[in-house]
């Protein structure tokens, strides 16, 4: 497979270079540079704006304290005690890139029965496998706005999972957010806001985790454009991009979706590739630290993303548990930041055993927590290769055979709540005269090659590198290989008769319609992760922009000019501009199908055919022009030596900035229609709890575990006797670790303290304080379906601050949606949704505590509708009255 053959090339060009490749057991020159790289001197980075700073903290708060985790805590402290030195950096040290079945594979301690953990690839499915389901991505489980079917997707994610042996599931993901509209992996997500980012993550975790397996909510944090993302390697030559963002800004929007989630009780966080204000993500003590492990009671793991790692010392002392895949700062050396370096600073007390023990009952204590321990299975295929026999460990180059594929088919019926996620995203945008639904005996002539197959098969391009046929997922290790893709030109024949197919992205010269003849035209855009340039994007849309692909536009106003009816059908990791053609004549129905997945076809039938009818709502807005947002939204170019990327914008992104702005968007954020239509009438609010601007105190930590503080002995980590090694392979062990003696010349990073920092107020149980999340109002909304067919409504609820709040805020912000049940004509439902302390809070950075703004004179609003210009209720605080025909605080859509 691809990974395999990437790996020989560079092998190759390594071996090219004359360089010394094969590793001995004699690691002293190995550590000797190691060593050099791994010293606070990496933690150097060029200069941020003023006012962004990744202030140090230390030391780790240790996991423990938190009491759902007690009992898992206490079986982890029992095993960790009788650990050795060895087995303990084991556990925290990946194997080495390409040095076991899966992307990530730790080491083991088989003597308290925990295996190599296997770390696996994707959001969307197991990666790089087989017999598995392509679920649609997360931007369209986003678009669902349905909380049950985000946890039927992650159920399902999750038995697949545990079904191949996976023990830590590399996603769901809620960063980035979706700053950038250009943003390569925007799609992986949930959409450009935290709310519903938030709901996205917490639902799929939850799902993933009910089967045993741990879920890894990623990237932490900043992660909001592709290119520049890493440090290039070697490290030192020019630094990964800086994401700079105010603590304000960090903990209204960003960092939102990571607390709900750890709030869901997600067992793992994955850093980011990028720097926060200066201090990569790896080993950014205030990240880590600070708001993950102290502010946030993160009791799981945290991880770095691939080959992210930085420093040894540096990023022990900051949080980190586990290194990934292990390797240092070149793959394929058997060089390592921690492993054998791990255990040299142990052993001259560089790294307190402290921090190392709490790195492993992190790790021990989220696999019992998750319930791994009991009948687990181990990984029964290979992201290496999809051969039933080959090489254990591809990059040892001489390697033991395995049997690395047992094709266990884990699909079960997985297949329907991919198809039921992706019809209820579609998205249906304009819909003029009821063009749709179609009639199955309509006369139908669909164009674009986005309604087809890959004729050389939907996984033919590494990690869908390319975009050749429907889009059902981006590109990147944020893929999984289809088992099938069910292409919405398949389904359209087999639900309508007269169907005429032309596959060209050019419209057929010299075509004309046949009377009453409707054109369906497909169009798509696509994004994916840096390592890969699909038609001169580098991840990011850098080169297409937010343009249809293959000149999807212009196969779109030719149509429009032949056929009275045309429908455009859009697959799209995002907002995409639709300004050439959205005001035609002839463009009667417009429909987002997001990225279905291996289901693009009868989900989308589904919905053209009228057997079901739309409801899925834009996870983002789709503005007129690019320009209609800040420039600092921009993707970010070379600067030499680091690329600084500023969120100056602050709160302000998507429909915040347009609103704030008085920006009219082409359609507007949470946009979404119906074959049917609603009423939501009867609107109430009650108090629930009384308002005060501070949160009621946090209780102080729980205890931790305890371990003996003495320094192992050495010869925990000598070489086993008659050991035989793995080139390549990242080991625990020294050749001569006797000679360690007790170091007195290292550098601690400035800042660095022993003594525990006190606990921060915010904080106090999972995702911080509980009484964040009081329910301070229960509002209430009649929802009727008014129309002649049966459907679904989303119900969202918008606050504005009160208008003498001191704070520069957003005018509204999604705070609580709710969808319905199916409802009959006619049929109603009473939809209640619930607005939390944290709903109505402000971060204030000086007392570094959510604050509401409570006032006596002015209320805060809920509004109420089904699109952020789209807010016909609203309910007051402080009347309790709720009321329409109020006038909307934003701008009206075009
Ligand atoms: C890098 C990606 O950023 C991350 O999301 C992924 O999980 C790892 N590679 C492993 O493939």
């Amino acid at each position: 497979m691809a990974r395999v053959t990437f790996i020989s090339v560079i092998f190759l060009a390594f071996l090219s270079c004359g360089l010394g490749l094969v590793r001995t057991p004699n690691f002293a020159a190995d550590i000797a540079r190691a060593q050099q790289l791994q010293g606070p001197s990496k933690e150097k980075r060029d200069a941020v704006p003023a006012g962004y700073v990744a202030a140090p903290y230390y030391p780790t708060p240790p996991g423990g304290w938190v009491s759902n985790w007690t009992a898992a805590y206490e079986k982890a402290q029992k095993v960790v005690a009788n650990m050795t030195l060895a087995e303990k950096v084991n556990l925290t040290t990946g194997t080495g890139e390409s040095m076991g079945p899966c992307v990530g594979n730790t080491g083991s301690a088989l003597r308290f029965g925990i295996p190599n953990l296997c770390l696996q690839d994707s959001a969307l499915g197991v990666g790089d496998t087989d017999n598995i389901t392509a679920f649609p991505a997360g931007i369209t489980v986003g678009a669902t706005w349905n909380k049950a079917l985000a946890y039927a997707r992650g159920l399902a994610l999750g038995a697949e999972a545990r079904g191949k042996g996976v023990n830590i599931q590399l996603g769901p993901v809620v960063g980035p957010i979706g700053r950038k509209p250009r943003g390569g992996r925007n799609w992986e997500g949930f959409g450009a806001d935290p709310v519903l980012q938030a709901w996205g993550g917490a639902e799929t975790i939850k799902g993933i985790q009910a089967n045993g397996v741990i879920a890894t909510i990623k990237h932490f944090i900043g992660n909001e454009q592709e290119a520049y993302r890493m440090d290039i390697i070697p490290h030192g030559l020019m630094q990964a991009i800086s994401s700079n963002i105010d603590d304000r800004t960090l903990h209204e929007l960003y960092s939102w979706p990571f607390a709900e989630a750890i709030r869901a009780g997600v067992g793992a966080v994955m850093t980011s590739y990028n720097d926060v204000n200066g201090s990569a993500s790896s080993q950014n003590s205030m990240m880590i630290n600070g708001i993950l492990k102290d502010e946030f009671g993160f009791q799981g793991i945290v991880m770095t993303d691939w080959l992210a790692q930085i420093g040894g010392v540096s990023s022990a002392l900051s949080g980190l548990d586990m290194a990934m895949p292990g390797d240092g700062d070149i793959p394929f050396f058997g060089l390592a930041y921690w492993a054998y370096e791990l255990s040299t600073s142990i052993l001259n007390g560089t790294v307190p055993l402290s921090r190392l023990n709490d790195m492993v009952t992190r790790i021990v204590a989220t696999w019992y927590q998750l319930g791994q321990d009991q009948d687990y299975p181990l990984p029964n295929f290979s992201a290496n290769t999809a051969d039933a026999t080959g090489l254990c460990y591809p990059a040892a180059l001489f390697s033991p055979t395995c049997i690395t594929n047992e094709y266990v088919n884990v699909q079960a019926d997985h297949f329907k709540v991919a198809r039921n996620v992706s019809r209820e995203a579609i998205t249906l945008l304009k819909n003029t005269n009821n063009t749709l639904p179609l009639s199955t005996s309509a006369t139908l002539a669909v164009f674009g090659s986005d309604a087809e197959n890959n004729p050389d098969g939907p996984n033919a391009c590494t990690q869908r590198s390319c975009d050749t046929g429907v889009l059902g997922m981006g590109w990147g290790s944020g893929t999984a290989n289809y088992p099938y893709l069910d292409a919405p030109i398949d389904a359209i024949k087999r639900k309508a008769a007269n169907v005429t197919y032309y596959s060209s992205d050019s419209f057929p010269s010299g075509l004309t319609a046949a009377a009453g003849e409707i054109a369906i035209v497909f169009v798509n855009s696509d994004s994916g992760e840096n390592q890969y340039t699909v038609e001169g994007n580098d991840g990011d849309r850098s080169a297409s922009g937010l343009y249809t692909w293959h000149n999807g536009d212009e196969l779109v106003e030719a149509a429009a000019a032949k056929y009275a009816t045309v429908i455009v059908v859009v697959h799209t990791v995002g907002p995409i501009l639709v300004e050439n053609w959205i005001d035609l004549p002839s463009v009667k129905a417009v429909v987002f199908a997001h990225l279905p997945g291996q289901e693009a076809g009868d989900s989308l039938t589904d919905i053209l055919f009228g057997d079901y009818s739309p409801s899925g709502h834009l996870p983002y807005s789709i503005p007129v022009a690019e320009s209609d947002y800040p420039s600092s939204v921009s993707l970010v170019g070379f600067e030499f030596f680091q690329v600084q990327d500023t969120f100056s914008e602050g709160l302000y992104i998507d429909y915040r900035y347009l609103n704030k702005h008085s920006v009219a968007p082409r359609f507007a954020f949470g946009h979404g229609l119906s074959y049917t239509t609603f009423s939501r009438t009867s609107a109430t609010i009650a108090a629930v709890t009384p308002l005060s601007s501070i949160p009621p105190a946090r209780a102080p930590k729980g205890s931790t575990p305890v371990y003996s503080s003495a320094i192992p002995p050495a010869s925990e980590v000598a070489w086993p006797a008659g050991f035989s090694t793995i080139w390549r392979y990242l080991y625990p062990y020294l050749d001569d670790p006797q000679s360690i003696t007790a170091s007195s010349t290292f550098t601690y990073p400035t800042g660095y303290q022993t003594t525990p920092q006190p606990d921060p107020p915010a904080g106090g149980d999972q995702g911080g304080n509980p009484a964040l999340w009081d329910t301070m109002f229960t509002i209430s909304v009649t929802v009727t379906n008014t129309g002649k067919v049966v459907g679904k409504d989303v119900v969202m609820v918008f606050v504005q601050y009160p208008s003498d709040n001191p704070w520069d805020t957003p005018i509204i912000q999604l705070r609580a949606f709710e969808k319905t049940d199916t409802l009959a004509e006619g049929a109603n439902e009473v939809v209640t949704l619930q607005i939390t302390r944290k709903d109505l809070s402000i971060w204030d950075v000086v007392s570094q505590n959510w604050i509401i703004p409570v006032s006596s004179t002015a209320p805060f609003l809920f509004w109420i509708g089904d699109s952020s210009a789209n807010l016909t209720l609203a309910c007051e605080s402080l009347s309790g009255i709720c009321s329409d025909g109020r006038a909307t605080p934003v701008v009206a859509p075009v």
